[in-house]
């Protein structure tokens, strides 16, 4: 016997990838329902050798359904989540509104799967942020080794990271930048992403930074461990999808870069290509389509006792949202539902 599996936004970036995720894992499931607005009622998207067609959240009922993987925003999340836990159905979320509630485990499995028990308090589970997922993969095997003080990070991310307009907005940018009739203004973006780097994701706070920066600093805290201190820097790159990562990491304990190159290599879901020389390192191009999170240019930070300089690579559509997602399910069925 599998789940009853709803997939919520199956018409956006991250819901398709749900779906090829859940057929390429073999996810135990007896029945399947996709959903996304009424704009989108009966668009045909693909599962595995299956088409499927997109039946509308509003007026969908939840009874009778084991999970949902909702990738729909926080608008909308804010409005079905809620209907779909109170009928039993649990939701693994992908939008930002749950992940700072003490009353919902933020999880990454690698990380932190033991979280899972949370879930019942509210009958919802948060994903993390992207460029949070990809990070913490990497800081956990190296933080229980030599305990980490403070991470220096600056992203490069990928315009999927802003669902289906930050991706027509690259294209077609690009291909007006070489037809001076066709002017393609920002739109999705505050200025032009073609051939250029944002210094800003998401709205500014108080304090002059971002809220994607400090969403990096409180789910690093909230998955990790509350005492590690996090300074980001968050930048939107002309990449179509996977985000890359320099991570300046202090250790309270001297760790050696051949150690932490040991460690890495053998962390679930990390995939050390670390040569010192041309190509010996990974870019966010290679990582698309990898459930990995790439790991290279390992190195000492002389500049201060304790610390490790990393580049670090992943898909953010895949570890950054839906892999990361699915994994919640098969744990939230592994350690809890029992299923299948
Ligand atoms: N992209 C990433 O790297 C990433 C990473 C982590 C988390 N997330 C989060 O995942 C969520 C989805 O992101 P995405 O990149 O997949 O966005 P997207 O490509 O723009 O897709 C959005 C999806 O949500 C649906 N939707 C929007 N409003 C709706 C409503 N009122 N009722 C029903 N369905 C609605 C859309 O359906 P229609 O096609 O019918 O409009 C579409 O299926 C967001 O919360 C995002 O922050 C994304």
């Amino acid at each position: 016997m599998g789940y009853r599996v709803v997939v919520v936004g199956a018409t956006g970036n991250v819901g398709r990838e749900m779906l090829n995720i859940l057929d390429e894992r073999q996810f135990p499931i007896d029945e399947i329902a996709v959903l996304a607005s009424r704009r989108s009622l009966g668009t045909e998207v693909s599962f595995g050798d299956k088409t499927l067609k997109t039946q509308d959240l509003d007026t969908f009922d939840f009874t009778g359904w084991d999970m949902a993987l909702f990738a729909v925003g926080s608008d909308a999340t804010k409005v079905y989540a809620p209907k779909s836990a109170a009928a039993g159905c649990v939701v693994i979320d992908n939008s930002s509104l749950y992940r700072y509630d003490p009353d919902v485990p933020l999880i990454v499995p690698e990380v932190n799967a033991d979280a899972v028990h949370g879930y019942s308090k509210k009958n919802i589970i948060a994903n993390p942020n992207c460029s949070t997922a990809q990070m913490v993969v990497a800081l956990k095997p190296l933080h229980d080794r030599a305990k980490i003080k403070r991470v220096v990070v600056s992203t490069y991310q990928s315009v999927s990271g802003a669902g289906k307009e930050g991706i027509d907005e690259l294209w077609d940018q690009t291909k007006s930048i070489y037809n001076p009739t066709d002017d393609k203004p920002p739109k999705k973006f505050t200025k032009q992403i073609a051939f250029n780097v944002i210094p800003h994701i998401d709205v500014f706070m108080e304090d002059g930074s971002t809220k994607e920066e400090w969403k990096m600093v409180a789910e690093t805290k909230k998955i990790v461990d509350t005492s590690i201190k996090v300074t980001a820097t968050c930048v939107r790159v002309p990449v179509f999808v996977g985000h890359s990562e320099a991570i300046n990491i202090e250790f309270e304990d001297f760790l050696d870069e051949d150690e932490a190159r040991d460690i890495l290599r053998e962390a679930p879901g990390v995939m050390v290509i670390d040569k010192r020389e041309d190509g010996g390192y990974v870019s966010p191009a290679e990582c698309v389509g990898d459930y990995a999170t790439f790991i290279s240019r390992i190195r000492q930070d002389s500049t201060i006792d304790n610390g490790i300089n990393l580049w670090c690579v992943s898909d953010n559509l895949r570890k950054g949202a839906a892999l990361n997602a699915v994994q919640i399910a098969e744990t939230l069925g592994r350690e809890v539902l029992k299923k299948g």
